[in-house]
C-alpha cells in the first residue's frame, strides 16, 4: 500500500471527486455513490456504488495492462480510492459498439439488440451543456480535442480494448452491449483513463437478457444496487 495522502480537491463531477498529492504526475480519484443521468438532469444515490465501481475499474485496468494497454491506474488505495497518473483528458468520449442500444437506436433507428460486427466506434464532445453531441475526426481537430494522429491512436485502441473486454466480459456470463472511454495524455504518451464500470458499460446477462448497468437508474427499471452488486460478484469470482 502506498503512504501517499490526498491533498486539495481539484475536481469534483458528477461521479468522482479528483485529489491532487505531494507527487505532481499523480491524483487520486475518489468514486462517490452519486448518480446522474441524461447531462445531469437526473440524479440520485446508488448505494455503494462508488466502492463497486471502484473495485471493477480497477480489475478492469489491469486486465487491460495485462495485455499491453497503458492506462492511468497506479493502485487501489482503499474501497473508494484509486491512486492515478494525473491525465491532461482529452474532451472525447470514445464510445465502441457491439450490439445495438441507447443513443444508437433512438439516433439512427437501429433495433435494439441488432449485432455489429464490426463494431462501431463513435466520437462524442464531452459538454453536457451541449448535450455531448455526436462528433467527427474534423470536428475534433478544429475544436482543438486532439490531434488527428491522437484519434487515429485511440480508435485503434479502443478496437483493441473492445476485444479484450468483450472476451472477458462473456466469461462471466455478461454481454458487453457497448462502453465509453476517455483518454488523456500524460509525459508524452496516451493513456486510458476514467473508470470502466456498470456506469460506462452496458452488460446484458448471457441467459436472461436482464440489463446489468447503469440503463435500470437510467430508465427506473428497478434493482439498481442488486446489479451493480451482480457485476461486481462475478469480477471478483473471476479474481479470486
Ligand atoms: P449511448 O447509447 O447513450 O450513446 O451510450 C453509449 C455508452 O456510453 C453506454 O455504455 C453508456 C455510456 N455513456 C457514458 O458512460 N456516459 C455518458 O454520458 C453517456 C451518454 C453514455
Ligand atoms: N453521465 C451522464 C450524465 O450524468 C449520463 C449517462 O451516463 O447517461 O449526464
Amino acid at each position: 500500500m502506498s503512504a501517499i495522502q490526498k491533498g486539495d480537491l481539484l475536481y469534483e463531477g458528477k461521479a468522482k471527486k479528483v485529489f491532487l498529492t505531494s507527487d505532481p504526475d499523480l491524483v487520486i480519484q475518489e468514486f462517490k455513490d452519486s448518480a446522474t443521468a441524461f447531462d445531469g438532469t437526473k440524479k440520485d444515490t446508488i448505494a455503494s456504488k462508488g466502492i463497486v465501481n471502484n473495485s471493477i475499474s480497477c480489475a478492469m485496468f489491469k486486465l487491460l495492462e495485462s495485455k499491453g494497454i497503458k492506462t492511468h491506474l497506479v493502485e487501489k488505495l482503499d474501497d473508494r480510492n484509486m491512486l492515478v497518473k494525473r491525465l491532461d483528458i482529452m474532451m472525447v468520449e470514445v464510445i465502441a459498439r457491439n450490439i445495438a442500444a441507447g443513443s444508437l437506436v433512438r439516433r439512427l433507428g437501429f433495433t435494439e439488440g441488432q449485432i455489429l460486427d464490426p463494431p462501431i466506434v463513435e466520437f462524442f464532445l464531452k459538454d453536457d451543456a451541449l448535450h455531448d453531441p455526436l462528433i467527427n475526426d474534423q470536428h475534433a481537430v478544429h475544436l482543438k480535442l486532439a490531434s488527428m494522429d491522437e484519434l487515429n491512436h485511440i480508435r485503434t485502441k479502443a478496437r483493441e480494448i473492445n476485444e479484450i473486454m468483450k472476451e472477458y466480459f462473456l466469461t462471466l456470463n455478461l454481454k458487453l452491449v457497448d462502453f465509453k472511454l476517455e483518454f488523456g495524455r500524460h509525459k508524452g504518451e496516451i493513456l486510458l483513463g476514467d473508470e470502466i464500470s456498470p456506469d460506462t458499460c452496458r452488460l446484458w446477462d448471457v441467459e436472461t437478457g436482464k440489463k446489468l448497468d447503469k440503463d435500470r437508474f437510467r430508465f427506473d427499471l428497478g434493482d439498481v444496487e442488486g446489479a451493480y452488486q451482480e457485476v461486481l460478484k462475478r469480477v471478483v469470482g473471476k479474481e479470486g
